[in-house]
């Protein structure tokens, strides 16, 4: 009680102290558990990576072995929980069916939702990192009318959602290598980013002991918003706007300037970055070789690259230190790699599944943790007296 801290959007207010993931936004700087991201990309494996973060140290080969045929024997959804993907409208989009689905795995695993016993957090932890891929590749095959296939274990886990994806069941698929290391290091990077919205949904939901799939279902349905993950998804619908509005880009940028309701440069700014964002630099790298390699939208690329060279050099961008976020670039690769617009916030779930597992786990493991909940400053009537309807 007494004095209220007003904070909106809590761009001030520490949550929490956490050892996994360091940004320092006017360096530039990530780190998960200490280890530089471009080393992370460069190097690991999205897997190892999900190790790292969600137990602290980097895998011995062995446990990185015993994870990983862990999560593969968990790949498999029960029976009646795909017959839920037969229930949503063809056209929905595949977020709020993510969510839906990851809440429903509460229902199907009822033995690992307690959040203390760590044997059911580690049972809950393998379940969802095995199934999130395998409900992802459902929710798009079901918008397109095609077949769900079972997973094939003898798969890696970007490989296996891979084809679950885009294979055919009579068909072998064969995966292309590029393909698959260029997605592996995508969700790399997207992995853990601190207290960002939907990891602080994530803890928020967990810290009133709610299980973990219902808390990261929570922090899904935070992501798909357009200012969150659903940035990825917008900045395609921007570029593409663009150029069938005849590609005229510096009236775009006015637009953008003069604060027209609904028009930003969607992909650039960040709440934490107040210099180029580390995972851009390397996103937008990895776009080069991507759509020389698989053939991309070359046109979108270009305006693209002439949107960020025009943003870079004007005041207004400038002063406000805004620059290319992770969203900026990635829907491109995607789009190269065959998927739809609407999956683009898929993919990004996918890659933040481990820094939501390592938060909750976390936080639920915290002598300091309490219950979220934040004040407010009451700015409505002072008390007054009802009337009846009829004196109104
Ligand atoms: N286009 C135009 N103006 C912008 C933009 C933008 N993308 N981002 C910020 N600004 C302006 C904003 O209008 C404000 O101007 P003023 O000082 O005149 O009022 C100033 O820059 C500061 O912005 P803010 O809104 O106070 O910054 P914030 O920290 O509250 O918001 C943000 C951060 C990421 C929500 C915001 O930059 C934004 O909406 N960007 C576009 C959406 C986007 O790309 N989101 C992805 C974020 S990165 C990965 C992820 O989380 O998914």
């Amino acid at each position: 009680t007494g004095m209220v801290t007003l904070d909106p959007g809590y761009t001030n207010t520490g949550s929490t102290t956490s050892k996994i993931t360091y940004i320092d936004g006017d360096a530039g700087i990530l780190r998960y558990r200490g280890y530089p991201i471009d080393q992370l990309a460069q190097q690991s494996t999205f897997i190892e990576t999900a190790y790292l973060l969600i137990y602290g140290e980097l895998p011995s080969a062995s446990d990185l072995e015993s994870f990983t045929s862990r999560i593969s024997r968990h790949t498999l959804l029960h029976e009646d929980l795909k017959r839920f993907f037969d229930g949503f409208p063809r056209d929905a989009h595949p977020m709020p069916v993510l969510s839906s689905s990851v809440s429903a795995l509460s229902t199907f695993y009822q033995d690992s939702l307690d959040p203390f016993n760590p044997e059911q957090v580690e049972l809950s932890t393998i379940r969802l990192l095995a199934k999130l891929p395998t409900l992802a590749a459902y929710a798009y095959r079901k918008s397109i009318g095609q077949p769900l296939l079972y997973p094939d274990n003898s798969l890696g886990l970007v490989e296996n959602f891979l084809r679950m994806s885009f294979g055919f069941p009579a068909e072998p698929y064969v995966v292309d290598p590029k393909l698959a290391r260029a997605l592996d290091q995508l969700l790399i990077l997207h992995a853990d980013h601190e207290q960002n919205c939907s990891t602080s949904t994530v803890r928020l939901v967990g810290s009133a002991h709610a299980n973990m799939f219902v808390s990261v279902a929570a922090g899904i349905n935070a992501l798909y918003g357009p200012l969150h993950g659903g940035a990825n998804e917008a900045v395609l619908q921007m570029l593409s706007s663009i150029r069938s509005e005849g590609g005229d880009i510096s009236s775009f940028v006015k637009r953008v300037k003069n604060k027209e309701p609904g028009v930003k440069l969607m992909g650039f700014g960040h709440r934490v970055y107040k210099n180029y964002d580390p995972r851009a630099a390397l996103v937008k790298a990895t776009a080069d070789e991507i759509l020389a390699s698989l053939g991309g939208d070359d046109e979108l690329l270009d305006l693209a690259k002439q949107l960020e060279e025009i943003a870079l050099s004007d005041e207004y961008f400038i002063e406000r230190k805004l620059y290319p976020n992770v969203d900026f670039y990635t829907g491109l690769i995607y789009k190269a790699m065959g998927f739809p617009t609407k999956m683009f916030t898929v993919l990004f779930a996918i890659g933040r599944l481990p820094g939501w597992i390592a938060q909750w786990r976390e936080m639920i493991n915290d002598p300091m943790t309490k219950i979220g909940r934040p004040r407010q400053v009451y700015t409505g009537y002072p008390e007054r007296a009802y009337t009846p309807a009829a004196d109104r």
